[in-house]
Formats: structure tokens, sequence, C-alpha cells
């Protein structure tokens, strides 16, 4: 019984230093031990030289015995190593869905954006379409056309950026200084059929009735100017109302209407002040006042206004006898001023976060 105890003696020893083996690679090292080609196994196979035959068949069917058990030992401890390393692997990636997210930080859109949208929606709402156009235009639509001819007095209230660049009619490019040329590049755009109709029809041209043309323009435009209330860009939105019977009358109730919406009270009046615009006669600034407020009192002026003038209408090719209307230009940062209750226009386009998360 003495060689059995030997043989269980040696699998405890190996089930022991393979339970202690810490990493796969100790495993190895401690399995050499024990089945390596000079493992203590293969050194009892040699060790059977001397036996008689019926010895050699008990010892070796022990040795074999001995043999199978280190070797599931073996794998047993290997399997218990490779858990081990995918259990640490799994607790290193692991992720607590329960922690609170990195947020990236809201953005929001500029006051004068939100103004912007502002002004397109209640107008949609009104019936107008919207419409773009170009901020580099030529002297002929920014002034020329609009009954501002070259030398004329009126081109030093807006005195502007020049581009060292004449289009193909020689006429020099320069940044607009209003949307006002939109009124004649849309109208002409969008009046295209009939005015092709009209001409095609002769004398009978007159009877053809004009579909009429309601259309906001917002967009950017320049001037040399620079002060606490003026800045060198700033945002404008042109009105035009065109057709063969409209108003005053009705400028008053859709800018009323519009003034409403935009700041979000029926408390306030609006007035006429008699003014001067080449492209219109007569020519009004339209004042609002508010009744209650931190404004409340005060008479603001919104916007440059006025009945189409005659050289205008022809200038869209349609004809002034049949086609009447009105416009009206407003600054949409001072709009958004208002609004916001900003006295400093320079604070739109100083790029403070501090200033302009307020508004998100
Ligand atoms: C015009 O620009 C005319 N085109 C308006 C118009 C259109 C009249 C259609 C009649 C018919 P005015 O120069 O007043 O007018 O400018 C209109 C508005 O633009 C002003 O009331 C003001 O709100 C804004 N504005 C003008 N210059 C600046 C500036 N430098 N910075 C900020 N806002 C300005
Ligand atoms: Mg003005």
């Amino acid at each position: 019984m003495k060689t059995m105890t030997d043989l269980d003696t040696l699998v405890t020893q190996a089930r022991e230093q393979f339970a202690q083996a810490p990493t796969p690679n100790d495993l190895e090292n401690a399995k050499a031990r024990f089945l390596g080609k000079a493992g203590h196994i293969t050194e009892l196979m040699k060790g059977m030289g001397a036996l008689s035959v019926e010895e050699k068949k008990t010892r070796g069917a022990a040795i074999n015995q001995a043999k199978q058990a280190i070797e599931a030992a073996l794998a047993g401890r290997r399997q218990q190593l490779a858990q081990a390393e995918l259990n640490a692997q799994l607790q290193a990636e692991a992720l607590d869905v329960t922690l609170p997210g990195r947020s990236r930080g809201l953005g929001g859109l500029h006051p004068v954006a939100l103004a912007w949208e502002r002004i397109e929606q209640i107008f949609a709402s009104m019936g107008f379409d919207v419409g773009d156009g170009p901020e580099i235009e030529n002297d002929w639509f920014n002034f020329t056309a609009l009954n501002n001819p070259p030398n004329h007095p009126a081109r030093s209230m807006q005195d502007t950026f020049y581009v060292d660049m004449n289009d193909k009619d020689g006429h020099p490019y320069c940044l607009r200084t209003h949307t006002s040329p939109m009124q004649i590049r849309y109208a002409t755009a969008h009046a295209k059929h009939h005015i092709a109709r009209v001409k095609a029809a002769g004398e009978l041209g007159e009877n053809i009735p004009f579909p009429e043309i309601r259309v906001i323009v917002p967009g950017r435009t320049y001037r040399v100017d620079s002060d606490a209330t003026h800045s060198p860009m700033f945002h404008q939105f042109e009105g035009l109302w065109l057709g063969e019977n409209v108003s005053f009358k009705d400028l008053k109730v859709t800018y009323l209407n519009f003034c409403k919406a935009f700041f979000e009270t029926d408390d306030l009046v609006m007035r006429f002040r008699p003014s001067y615009f080449p492209f219109t006669e007569p020519s009004a600034e339209i004042d609002i006042q508010f009744a209650s407020g931190p404004l409340a009192g005060k008479w603001l002026e919104v916007s440059g206004s006025g009945q189409v003038h005659p050289t205008v209408v022809r200038n869209m090719g349609l004809d002034p006898e049949k086609v009447i209307g009105f416009a009206f230009g407003s600054g949409i940062d001072r709009l958004a001023m208002l609004r916001y209750g900003v006295n400093d226009l320079r604070l739109f386009f100083d790029g403070d976060v501090r200033f302009l998360s307020q508004f998100r």
C-alpha cells in the first residue's frame, strides 16, 4: 500500500500547486513539474523497469490513474483561471448606467435669429411669402432703380462699402444698405408671366388683372455707421404689398397686427410720422408706443414705409396706373432690442456667451 500512498501524495501535491498557481503561466510551469518530460509521472514510469510483469501491470495502472487525476486537476484549474480572467475583464469594462451623463452644453439661437424667425412666422401667417436676395448688390438695384440716381443728395443718407468691381452693365457692386432692392428684384421675378402677357396683349393688356404680390425679405444689410444704436452690419426686413387696390389702411392694419403679435401685447398704439424716402411717395416713419411695461409712454421708431413710388413701379416692369401698393423696411436688431430690453446694439455682435445664453 506504500506505493499507493506515494501516488496519492503526488496527486495531492499537484492539486495544491495547481490551486496556488496565480496565473495561467504559473500553472503551465506547475504542470511541467508533474506531467512534463522530466516530471514526476515520467520519472515514476521510468522507475518501473525493474518490476515483474505482474507488478508492472498494477503499478502502471495506478500511475495512470494518478496521471489522469493530475490532468483533471490541471483542466479544472485552467478553466478557473480563464473564468477569473474573463471576470476581471468584464469588471474593467463595466459601464455604470446609473451615473449622470456628460452633456455637451446646449447651444441656442441668437436673439437676432429668434426675432428674425418670429417675423417670418407672423408675416407668413398673414399670407406673405418670404424672399431672399443678394447682400452684394449693384448700384442700380440698391440706389438708382429706387429713384435715387447718382449725385442725388439722398444717397448720402446711406453711405456704404463698395466692391472694387462692376457688373456686366457697368454698375459698381456695393454691400446693400437696405433690403429695398429686393422690392424690384422680387416684383420683376414674380410678375414675369404677367408682364409677358400684358406685353403680348398690346392695347388689351391693361384689362389683364394684376396678381397680387405680398412678400417680406429679411436679410443682412451694411452701412458706414457705428454707435450704440447703429452697427456697420445689421438686419432689416423689407415688406412689399402690391395690387390694384392696396392702400395705407392695409399697411396700417398689417403692421399694427404684426407689432401686436411680435411684442405679444394688444396694449400698443401706432402712428405714421411724415418722412422722406426717394422710393416712396408719400413716405412715413412708423412709430409705436406701449401703454405698459418698461418702455411705456415713449414713441419708438420701428420702420420706414410708404406708397411705392411710380418710378419704382415702372422699374419693376409694371404699370403705375394699374399697380399700387406699399413697402416698409424695418430694423430686425432694433425690434429685437425692444422685445428683449437690450439697450446697446453692439451686445448682439460681441459674441459674449454670458449675454447670448440668456436668450436660450
Ligand atoms: C431704409 O433703410 C428704407 N429702405 C426703409 C424703407 C423701406 C422705407 C421701404 C420705405 C419703404 P432707414 O434708413 O430709416 O430706411 O432704415 C430702416 C431701419 O433700419 C431703421 O429704422 C433702423 O431700425 C434700421 N437701421 C438703419 N441703420 C441701422 C444701423 N446702422 N444699425 C442698426 N439698425 C439700423
Ligand atoms: Mg429711418
